[in-house]
């Protein structure tokens, strides 16, 4: 029998070691175990981190929404497989059972095939958090079409970038979107962005907010008349374990988005064994991930990961303030969820309001809480694991990335004893490295550096759609034979690990990746502005905020410095999305810069952090007058 599921510690170092001394065989014996083929590999994995070339279960065939939904039908075909939870309380939530979710998927399916996509055409889904969003997902899926989700929250600009990038066919959306006291306009800002994506053909639309859209004759259509004319059987696209699932784009310290191509088979099987253990999901569990599938938590613990075990995962289309700030605690009460698994700046939000909101609920039917997205601070573990886990639900802080497709160093729960602020050990066939500045690793214990990972796992991306060369280069280039994160990691006495942050241009915002150029150049785009420099600041709710340098033009000295800082954070929403937008901007003379022309970002992230005592040696700087100026006037 193989370890699918792991009870206790002896058990996990016991497992671990068996995953790190004989990986092929130990990833062989779970995918075979728990998972349906068409037809099994002809080899478990090849690897070369130089290339970078990584491939797990060769040659084997399969449909990841057979062991998603089919496999299920006949012994879970009644139990509820979605449970969508409205942003408006009082509409009723929706139990969709796996034969339901089954004949709806195989529906979607077979509309897209009618509207002529086919294997290994990639359609862009912009959606919200509404059922049709998982369907869509899960239909690509049945017919070996590459889905690529791009957040309902980015702008025109973002989305346009994003359908072209990987010269998507199809866009499927919605006429609007709820969230909170709000209704937004999805369609419209599709019509935007299909202004600049000549290779569009079709336009779904579904039906939720009835505001008016403008629907344009040859290319949109709605989509639930196609849908009630679909047949509900819909036979299932072979495909490769190596063929892509999807793309999901993810932000880089420099230049365009990075398209990252998730595989079928390996991903399928590292984030259905990871759901497993670290939800320690049971049978009559009711698991809730409050992330948007617009994310790769999303992709990975709302949809594949949950489906594939056969459970029961909450969809919710609203935000934790909406009502009020008890929403979260109404759902889990409401529901009885177990497992609840949110951002820290969710938490930190909430943590700032009446604990009233609470205390109101009855949220005994929680087992375990989760963390992603960030480092979570001490004060917002406490406040968590206090006022919502009641001291008896264990929190597994999860770190991972849109790159990892899986949850990579977490406590398993009631197994790993935890500790605030920790992500704790490596999970299963996670082998991870910290490197020091010039490349050496650092073994033993109480040390910290870069984190890296030294073999590959079944659920890593597989490169970055079209620009193979920038995958090595970001990710394989700076130590040999490594997987670099971009994150920064120390190691304790017991050999925990906590996760220190970003060590390159990336800053997470309220748990979202952003990088500093494409901000920086969408800046840059203001008539008034010659250059400028991001960095990230502390923020009570947001964990990170953003603090933005901006040089002028001659041309605009004149202007109104309210009115500049005001077009620039729109000008950012217009490009990027509201995410991006900037707390603070001063504007100044000039920016420190190294002899070869670089910005000194190091000595701007003190400044915005407010830790000037030690600015470190300035006075090799090109111009280091400036930094006094800057200090003077900082906000
Ligand atoms: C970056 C990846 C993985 C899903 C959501 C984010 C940071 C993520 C943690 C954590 C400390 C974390 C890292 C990572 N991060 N989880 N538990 N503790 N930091 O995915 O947008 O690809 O961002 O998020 O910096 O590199 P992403």
């Amino acid at each position: 029998m193989s370890n699918y599921h792991i009870k206790h510690l002896e058990e996990y170092f016991q497992v671990y070691r068996k995953s790190v001394r004989n990986p092929e065989g130990f990833w062989e014996e779970i995918a075979e175990e728990h998972f349906s083929w068409r037809k099994k590999w002809d080899r478990v994995l090849r690897w070369d981190f130089k290339k970078p070339e990584v491939t797990w279960f060769e040659g084997a065939q399969l449909n990841i929404t057979e062991n998603c939904l089919d496999r299920h039908l006949s012994t879970r075909g009644d139990k509820t497989a979605l449970l969508f939870e409205p942003n408006d309380p009082k509409e009723e939530a929706q139990h969709i059972t796996y034969r339901e979710l089954h004949g709806r998927v195989c529906q979607m399916a077979n509309v897209l095939k009618a509207q002529g996509v086919g294997k290994g055409d990639r359609v862009c889904i912009y959606l919200p958090m509404i059922p049709e969003l998982a369907i869509a997902l899960l239909a690509c899926a049945r017919i070996g079409a590459i889905h690529s989700v791009v957040f309902a929250g980015f702008s025109s600009i973002a989305l346009a970038t994003r359908i072209n990038d990987c010269d998507c066919k199809m866009v499927i959306t919605s006429d609007g979107s709820y969230r909170g006291n709000k209704t937004l306009d999805l369609k419209s800002i599709v019509d935007a962005a299909l202004e600049s994506c000549p290779g569009i053909e079709k336009v779904l639309v579904v039906q939720r907010t009835g505001n008016a859209v403008s629907m344009h004759p040859k290319r949109d259509q709605w989509l639930e008349p196609l849908l009630e004319e679909a047949p509900q059987l819909c036979e299932a696209e072979i495909m490769d374990a190596e063929d892509p699932l999807f793309i999901l784009y993810t932000s880089g310290s420099t230049g365009k988005p990075k398209g990252m191509v998730h595989t079928c088979g390996g991903y399928m099987v590292y984030t259905a064994y990871t759901f497993k253990n670290i939800f320690q999901y049971r049978e009559e569990d009711v698991y809730w991930c409050t992330a948007d599938i617009g994310w790769i938590t999303g992709h990975s613990y709302i949809v594949y990961g949950p489906l594939a075990n056969g459970a029961t995962t909450v969809m919710f289309e609203g935000v934790p303030s909406y009502p009020d700030f008890g929403r979260f605690w109404e759902v889990v009460q409401k529901h009885r969820v177990t497992q609840f698994y949110t951002a820290p700046t969710a938490i930190r939000a909430l943590a700032k309001e009446s604990l009233e909101f609470v205390e109101r609920y009855d949220l005994s039917s929680l087992k375990v809480l989760g963390s992603v997205g960030e480092p979570i601070n001490e004060e917002a573990w406490h406040w968590y694991n206090n006022n919502v886990g009641r001291k008896q639900s264990p929190i597994v802080d999860t770190w991972w990335q849109t790159e990892t497709g899986g949850i990579m160093i977490s406590p398993i729960p009631f197994v790993t004893p935890t500790t605030p602020t920790y992500a704790t050990l490596p999970f299963i066939g996670i082998q991870p490295a910290l490197m020091d500045e010039e490349g050496q690793e650092l073994t033993g214990n109480q040390v910290s550096g870069r984190l890296c990972i030294k073999f590959p796992w079944p659920s890593m991306a597989r490169t970055i759609w079209g620009d193979h060369q920038r995958y090595h280069d970001t990710y394989f280039s700076a130590y040999e034979n490594k997987y670099f994160t971009g994150d920064g990691a120390l190691r304790d006495a017991v050999g925990y690990y906590r996760i220190t942050g970003r060590v390159d241009d990336v800053i997470i915002v309220s748990g979202h990746n952003l990088g500093t150029a494409p901000i920086e150049d969408s800046i840059n785009e203001h008539p008034a502005v010659a250059e400028s420099a991001i960095v990230g600041f502390p923020h009570d709710i947001k964990g990170n905020a953003l603090y933005g340098f901006v040089i002028l033009k001659e041309i605009g000295e004149g202007r109104n410095r309210e009115n500049l800082s005001k077009e620039i954070n729109q000008q950012i929403t217009e490009q990027i999305g509201p995410i991006a937008k900037l707390d603070k901007i001063q504007f100044v003379s000039g920016l420190p810069k190294t002899r070869s022309g670089k910005i000194m970002r190091r000595i701007l992230r003190k400044i915005a952090s407010k830790d000037t005592s030690n600015l470190g040696d300035i006075s090799t700087l090109l111009n280091p007058e400036v930094v006094e100026e800057i200090m003077e006037n900082a906000l």
